[in-house]
């Protein structure tokens, strides 16, 4: 018998996502919106008090494909830790070696002394194993945080994002803290020559085989780009009308967008809800509406407000969703692969999570909420990238990105390529790359053009 699966759906359940359907004059209004935040960003007057910084990244020039030799990496930004040994052999071939390091949840807000020495010995722990003791190879760190550069080897750490909290961290020169707990240790011989945010990395590891790449985006446990300036538009960079080179990787750090209530207009009550039990409320608002720190949760806070108002899972009782941050962001990936009429993933989330689900309306309910937020997201990250081609004003564009979400949703790619055709002046093209271990490669691929710079 086959079942019937039911296509409309319940008037209290639409008017509960209703707000997370962004329409295409919200959107513009984001575009507009965020272009002002941009220019604040870039500016020397304003950046101060701007809430999209726009850092400079000391990144000049994108990568020829020429570049050459072994490279150690290391990538701190998300849940895990990793070191990493690089081999660029050819542009086609580049070996990687890593290694994934589990961060304990307890690292996360403790001292910040201890999460560099806990860097510092996987990274021993690391060149041990694959006898890189005596080489002192150049070192790329890709540290995925706001950072205020000051050089290529200077970061300043403006504020922790995405769950992390360590004491003692913020305003230091993080390449210094790194430093200083390998000297602790005693034996270990490093020349870290730059520090980089993640969409930088993906932007160069992107660029090395995509000549025309100019944006890095990352939709992973956070969200933000970084794309080609005009050097003498970066104001922020102390040689930006002096410069001989032309261009400058910006850092947006467009998470930040919307601190200022500007993005107030398109947030739902469950928006302000999943801010408040963040450890960065009221900071990081875009972040918040599109990446995978935050889509679950959202998902979740919808679920608990439709069961406690008898609409979804009706008698039903679980634990597990009344339980903060227990609906994992994978499990809207799971539930939207689903084929029409098939619930083979939503069924295994409903297992997860404890309940019992035995009507079908209730899953094609599930679903639709979880579409509402994953389209929310990827329109949001639409229109941040549309923002930034006008902003270069250039009419064809490659973006390379990296992230979990992008990766792994099964709509993500088209609804980005949908919604940015439909923000986008006609005639402009534009490719979406998905990046290969940007922020491994990136890290090489920085660290050796400044080796050859300082060589030079
Ligand atoms: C957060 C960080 C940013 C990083 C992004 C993606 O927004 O502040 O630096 O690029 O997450 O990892």
């Amino acid at each position: 018998m086959s079942t019937i699966v039911p296509t409309t759906i319940a008037p209290e359940v639409e008017a509960a996502v209703a707000g997370f359907m962004l329409t295409q004059e919200q959107m513009t209004e984001v575009v507009d919106r965020m272009t002002k935040e941009i220019k604040m960003g870039l500016s020397k007057d304003t950046h101060s008090r701007a809430v999209i910084k726009c850092f400079v990244s000391y990144v000049q020039d994108l990568p020829t494909g020429k570049e050459r030799g072994k490279y150690l990496a290391l990538d701190l930004g998300g849940s895990n830790f990793r070191v990493l040994l690089v081999d660029l052999k050819s542009n086609t071939d580049i070996e990687i070696l890593s290694k994934s390091y589990v961060i304990a949840s307890s690292m996360l807000s403790g001292p910040g002394k201890d999460l560099f020495d806990f860097i510092a010995n996987c990274l021993a722990e690391f060149c041990k194993e694959h006898n890189l003791q005596g080489e002192a190879l150049p070192l790329g760190f890709t540290f995925s945080f706001p950072l205020q550069q000051q050089g290529l080897t200077k970061g300043i750490l403006v504020t922790w994002t995405k769950g992390f909290s360590c004491e003692g961290v913020v305003g230091k020169n993080v390449v210094a803290l790194l430093q200083e707990a390998i000297e602790r240790r005693g034996d270990l011989k490093i020349n870290i020559v730059a520090i980089l945010n993640d969409t930088v990395g993906t932007l160069m590891s992107c660029a090395f085989t995509a000549r025309n790449c100019r944006i890095g985006l990352i939709v992973g446990t956070g969200s933000n780009a970084c794309y080609v300036e005009k050097t003498v538009n970066a104001e922020c960079f102390e040689g930006y009308q002096t410069s001989t080179k032309p261009h400058m990787i910006i850092n947006a750090e467009w998470g930040a967008f919307g601190d200022n209530g500007v993005l107030d207009f398109v947030r739902t009550p469950y928006d302000r809800m999943v801010d408040k039990v963040t450890p960065n409320p009221g900071k990081q608002t875009f972040e918040k509406c599109i990446s995978g720190m935050y889509m679950g949760e959202l998902v979740r806070l919808v679920l608990v407000d439709l069961m406690a108002k008898g609409k979804i899972f009706v008698g039903e009782k679980s634990e597990r969703i009344q339980t903060q941050w227990n609906f994992q962001t994978s499990y809207l990936s799971e539930i939207e692969s689903d084929l029409p009429g098939d619930f083979r993933g939503c069924n295994k989330v409903i297992n997860q999570l404890g309940l019992v689900g035995n009507n079908v309306r209730d899953k094609v309910h599930l679903r639709y909420i979880c579409e509402a937020v994953s389209s929310r997201s990827a329109k949001l990250c639409s229109c941040g990238l549309v923002t930034l081609i006008n902003k270069m004003n250039i009419n064809e564009v490659a973006v390379g990105i990296d992230g979990s979400v992008y990766r792994y949703h099964p709509r993500y790619h088209d609804l980005l390529m949908l919604h940015m055709t439909k923000l986008l002046r006609p005639g402009i093209k534009f490719e979406l790359l998905e990046s290969d271990d940007g922020s491994g490669k990136g890290a090489a691929l920085i660290a050796a053009t400044a080796v050859q710079s300082t060589t030079k």
